[in-house]
């Protein structure tokens, strides 16, 4: 789906968005593959071997493809609302023999599951707009987890004003100048960032328990916690 005329211009995961996204991530999220590398080597290492992992978000399928090289026998579901993302994720699945069950829609629509091990979402909660709609996104990821599972979260927050920094960061990584400029305009249409104190107040009350930082870059946050018993 593209933007109407009349709309204000925003981040839309579509077919065109999909086709650049693997590139365009890299040159904008400092630390992007080892942040998705320690996401699953920090689950692998809790889990079993054959446990059952859900992806929410899971967009071009960096996550499913770390989890499966970290652990190949890890059950993994992957779930996003953009059918063009998880297209490009499907692809990258069988370049590398991989197979994930893979659910195009919003989590609210994937049918009846057995209690997931662990689950992750990764830079998406900040596209989710409203206090009441972030507390129903993650309560939903809660209500998936077994007891005790563990739950990766990473996203954009609101805190110290790097806007610059960040700028220069993505310029010297290679974007250019007026296709930065442009997607600026659409981020401020798209994201709608919480502080990092609201965020931990929010996975409280979703059920979750013992969130701690495992990765930090400029306003992006990541956090491992527990749902609770
Ligand atoms: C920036 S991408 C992140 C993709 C992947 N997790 C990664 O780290 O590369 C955001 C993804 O979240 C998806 N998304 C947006 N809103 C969502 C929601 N409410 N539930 C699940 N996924 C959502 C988008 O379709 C998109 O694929």
């Amino acid at each position: 789906m593209e933007n109407d005329d009349k709309a204000p211009p925003k981040i839309v995961f579509s077919s065109e968005m999909a086709a650049k996204y693997s590139s365009l991530i890299r040159s904008s999220i400092p630390g992007y593959d080892d942040m998705h590398q320690m996401a699953a080597s920090i689950i692998r290492r809790r889990v079993p071997e054959d446990a059952r992992v859900l992806v929410v978000g899971a967009g071009a399928g960096q996550e499913l493809l770390c989890l499966k090289r970290s652990g190949p026998s890890l059950r993994v579901t992957g779930v996003d609302p953009s059918a063009d993302m998880l297209g490009v994720a499907q692809t990258r699945l069988a370049e590398q023999g991989f197979k994930a069950d893979l659910h195009a829609g919003p989590l609210s629509t994937l049918g009846e599951t057995a209690p997931f091990d662990a689950a992750t979402a990764i830079l998406v909660m900040h596209f989710v707009e409203g206090m009441d709609e972030k507390l129903s996104f993650l309560r939903e990821i809660a209500g998936r987890l077994k007891p005790n599972g563990v739950y990766l979260h990473v996203e954009l927050c609101l805190e110290t004003d790097f806007q610059d920094d960040w700028n220069r960061f993505q310029l010297d990584k290679g974007r250019g100048e007026e296709e930065l400029r442009e997607h600026n305009v659409r981020r401020a249409n798209s994201v709608f960032p919480v502080s990092p104190e609201t965020a931990e107040g929010l996975f409280a009350d979703a059920g979750f328990t013992r969130a701690a930082t495992f990765f930090k870059a400029f306003n992006f946050h990541g956090w491992i916690m527990e749902r609770k018993p």
